[in-house]
């Protein structure tokens, strides 16, 4: 049976990626855009350029533009200053919904109670709103899986223990993690361990259909930065937390603990904050992902971008 999905994302190249695979092998009843890796002028976009290069019908709502209390630098210099690796692209021909992003997850939630998966590709401010709106929606939902922060520390922005989802909007994140009594998180660290070789990528793309001719465009950019950055290989992290959501069994090694956020350190906000010992009391909220089946994995990317593995 293919999952159900609903997905907060923010494209993004790897939010791109995440979004190929989701359509390949699941329903997808939305897509919730929020600002983050660029403005949500790109960010929607892109969600409906991708959409139409698909050739889905998957309704596109557009949600907040900026963090919950405090602006954040965004990502353009890693995914292009429109978040596609400015390759010109002509705009789709649909248009996006009306109805905010946040009032989308509500509704979809309390029409479909208890089947739709979450996947929160993006900083959490829609989600945020969504459960403050509806403080029941984490029991509406079959589950959520999150791509976000950087378990012991590694983050991957100028806050060095930040990663970039949890990050651009701390308060954002606190709110959802307080929220939600269970979930997976799928850390910036864990992407670093599943990378894809470099040349088993670029085959991959060279042997796929129109959907890899527009992922080897827009990727261009970023590829040569993961390269540039010493990265081992291309990290792909939305598709490693998306790869959890479409394939729970894909998980191999995980940790429960209780993670909170960091809003206030001068130095650590938007740190995620592990109690790996249980000191604190607190009851686990983050299933954390540590390792997964690269096997699958690389299936899945190969089969969201029309190429044999
Ligand atoms: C996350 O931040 C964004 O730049 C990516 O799209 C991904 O969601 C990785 O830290
Ligand atoms: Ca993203």
């Amino acid at each position: 049976m293919r999952p159900e999905l609903l997905i907060d994302t923010d494209p993004g190249i790897d939010d791109a990626l995440a979004i190929l695979m989701a359509h390949a092998n699941a329903n997808v009843a939305g897509l919730a855009i929020a600002g983050g890796n660029v403005g949500l002028a790109h960010t929607t976009r892109n969600a409906l350029k991708l959409v139409e290069t698909i050739g889905a019908e998957t309704p596109v709502f557009p949600g907040c533009a900026s963090p919950l209390v405090v602006a954040a630098p965004d990502a353009g210099f890693v995914h292009g200053a429109d978040g596609f690796g400015d390759t010109g692209y002509f705009n789709a021909s649909r248009l996006p919904e009306e109805e905010h992003a946040a009032n989308a997850i509500v509704r979809l939630a309390r029409e479909r109670p208890g089947e739709l998966t979450l996947v929160a590709l993006a900083p959490l401010t829609n989600l945020a709103l969504a459960v403050r709106l509806d403080p029941t929606l984490p029991s509406r939902v079959a589950r959520l899986v999150v791509m976000g922060g950087a378990v012991t520390g590694r983050g991957n922005t100028h806050h060095v223990a930040a990663e970039f989802n949890i990050g651009f909007d701390p308060e954002a994140a606190h709110v959802v993690f307080s929220a939600w009594p269970a979930f997976d998180l799928v850390d910036w660290e864990a992407c670093l361990r599943h990378t894809f070789d470099f040349d088993w990528f670029e085959a991959t793309l060279a042997g796929g259909d129109a959907r890899a001719r527009f992922y080897d465009a827009i990727s261009r950019k970023t590829r040569a930065f993961n390269r540039m950055r010493g990265r081992p290989g291309v990290v792909a992290a939305d598709a490693l937390a998306m790869a959890v959501a479409l394939d729970p069994g894909i998980v191999s090694e995980a940790e429960t603990r209780h993670v909170a956020v960091e809003m206030t350190g001068a130095l650590t906000r938007g740190a995620t904050v592990v109690d790996w010992e249980g000191r604190l009391g607190a009851t686990p909220n983050a299933r954390i992902v540590v390792a997964v089946d690269q096997g699958r994995f690389e299936a899945l990317v190969a089969g969201a971008l029309g190429a044999a593995r």
